[in-house]
């Protein structure tokens, strides 16, 4: 089985701590508005979902995806406990394809492409699911990614169909904006 972040790794950073250096609404906001589908690919246990979720707001949706169900099931945990259950969905997906059919105006893949074995595909899959004009944001964890092997990932988008437009800054990661070309 390919290597993956174990659902009790996600405690380690993926807590109240990381709102400080990660604001969903900061580094979401300027490409999710209210009413957008928006998917969250290797959610994890569902930080940046639900802030996602909030941006989509009540008439938006969010996908989260993942190819762990214990990850899924905190998603749906916590979307409970925040009142946002309504606008979030859970899709397992398997390590060879995202098996989704819905068309997305945003995708997120946050700290995760570096655990994609075929991301020649899975670039190739996410192009297919977002609308024209639609917006990905890969970001890496700098502690975990080099850089080279992080422009390796943005190359590989690329040859998907995407276009580079920006690098925001996200703390502690490399972060490409991609737009569907
Ligand atoms: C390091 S965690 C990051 C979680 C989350 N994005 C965050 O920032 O909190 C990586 C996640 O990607 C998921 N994952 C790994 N390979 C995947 C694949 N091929 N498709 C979907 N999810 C995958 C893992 O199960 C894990 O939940």
């Amino acid at each position: 089985m390919a290597h993956v972040c174990p659902w009790w790794f996600v405690y380690t950073f993926d807590n109240p701590i990381r709102r400080l250096v990660h604001d969903p609404a900061a580094i979401f906001g300027p490409y999710v508005s209210a009413g957008m589908t928006a998917l969250d690919v290797g959610c994890g246990g569902g930080f940046t979902t639900l802030g996602l979720a909030r941006l989509v707001g009540e008439s938006g949706r969010v996908i989260a995806v993942d190819v762990q169900e214990k990850m899924l099931a905190m998603v749906r945990r916590r979307a409970r406990r925040a009142g946002l259950s309504g606008r979030i969905a859970t899709h397992q997906c398997t390590f060879t394809s995202l098996g989704l059919e819905d068309e997305a105006d945003f995708a997120d893949v946050f700290w995760m492409a570096h655990e994609v074995q075929d991301r020649e595909r899975f670039f190739a899959e996410l192009h297919a699911l977002l609308r024209p004009g639609g917006r990905l944001l890969v970001t890496e964890p700098v502690r975990h990614v080099p850089r080279e092997k992080f422009d390796e990932e943005v190359s590989q988008a690329r040859d998907a169909g995407f276009r580079r437009t920006a690098e925001p800054r996200v703390r502690f990661s490399h972060a490409a904006l991609l737009a569907r070309g």
